[in-house]
């Protein structure tokens, strides 16, 4: 087994300081170590990943490097007691595709307490569709729930609405009964956030207007913020008294240009949102709330399965803000 040979995408720094990505055979044996060896069926495209796959050294700091901080499959080997040969698991986050070898290869070796049994109401293939996107959408929902913002509370944005946080950030709160405003520089992309949920839809720019004052009249009861920066900011200063905002993401900036007035004026609750060690307890209630009183139904609608070959143009896009929905990496598809 150890000499075992499986598929796997590589990153690689050429010496012109440039990264370039190549499906190559990789050892089993070279795998790091770890209790579990899982065969992975599905991975998933996250911004994360895309910054690893294009030597973004915050994310990896050694290359060659296989990033996907997603995998979904089964158990193929285990020295833990808990985790058995044939058994389904998911596992995100942690240090999965940053400096340990990741979910964009056939096999995965990580310790037994990365992992979460696959739920029995989801597919592998829904797992990876939700992912650590959905996971993190999720925790941002249970963020406004926690701090007693309610549907009747009033509306929640969510900022770079087309994205993978994003879609099922706005899926998710259709599903809860919240009326949810998805901002998008996606002129093309209405219909499609319409048709996923979103009660009205922002241009990035509209949010953006008075951005050099330190409020702003009160819109929301509620913010998902996948973007950071002027956008973040300005959400904050247009939220509602006691409002909740739920920052998760840097995908403009990681800035944050800002007075006290929003939190001094009007209460608001600025909570930041972590996934990748999200403690083990939370992690199992929140893959829960996802499998069976939180479950979206056809996660195909934001989903795309592509093979590990032909990811480059998705990793591009994703660097280019482009990309829409989810990607899903199917492992076992040849091109
Ligand atoms: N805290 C955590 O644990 C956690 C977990 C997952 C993700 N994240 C972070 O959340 C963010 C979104 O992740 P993702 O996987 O959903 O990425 P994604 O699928 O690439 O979505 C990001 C979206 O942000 C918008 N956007 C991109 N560039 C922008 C810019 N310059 N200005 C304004 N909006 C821009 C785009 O949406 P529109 O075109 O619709 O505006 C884009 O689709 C990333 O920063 C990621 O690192 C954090």
């Amino acid at each position: 087994m150890e000499q075992d040979t499986f598929s796997a995408l590589v990153v690689e720094e050429q010496e012109n300081n440039t990264f370039t990505r190549t499906v190559r055979l990789k050892t089993i044996n070279a795998l790091p170590p770890g209790e579990v060896l899982i065969r992975v069926r599905y991975s998933s495209l996250n911004y994360k990943d895309a910054l690893s796959a294009t030597g973004n050294r915050g994310v990896t700091k050694k290359y060659p490097h296989t990033p996907g901080i997603d995998a979904a499959g089964t158990v193929v080997l285990s020295s833990d007691l808990n985790w058995k040969i044939g058994e389904q698991v998911v596992c995100t986050g942690y240090d999965l595709g940053m400096n340990t070898s990741g979910g964009f290869g056939q096999y995965i070796r990580v310790p037994a307490g990365w992992l979460v049994r696959k739920p029995a109401t989801l597919t592998l293939l829904e797992s990876m569709q939700l992912g650590t996107a959905g996971f993190t959408a999720a925790l941002c929902v249970a963020a406004l729930q926690n701090n007693a913002v309610t549907p009747q509370t009033g509306l929640i944005m969510v900022t770079g609405a087309t994205g993978g946080v994003g879609t099922l950030a706005i899926m998710l709160l259709k599903r809860l009964g919240y009326q949810a405003v998805a901002v998008t520089g996606k002129k093309t992309a209405h219909a499609f956030l319409t048709d996923l949920g979103a009660s009205a839809i922002l241009d990035r720019d509209e949010v953006l207007v008075g951005k050099e004052k330190p409020l702003l009249p009160a819109r929301w009861a509620g913010v998902i913020d996948t973007v950071g920066g002027d956008m973040l900011a300005t959400a904050i200063k247009s939220t509602n008294y006691d409002g909740v905002v739920a920052s998760c993401g840097n995908a403009a900036s990681s800035d944050l240009p800002l007075t006290v007035y929003p939190f001094i004026l009007r209460g608001v609750h600025l909570v930041g949102i972590y996934s990748a060690n999200c403690p083990m307890a939370r992690r199992l209630r929140v893959w829960d709330k996802l499998a069976n009183d939180w479950k979206i139904a056809d996660l195909a609608r934001i989903s795309r399965l592509v093979p590990l070959d032909q990811i480059e143009e998705e990793i591009l896009a994703m660097i280019a803000g482009k990309t829409q929905g989810r990607c899903v990496v199917d492992l076992e598809k040849k091109a």
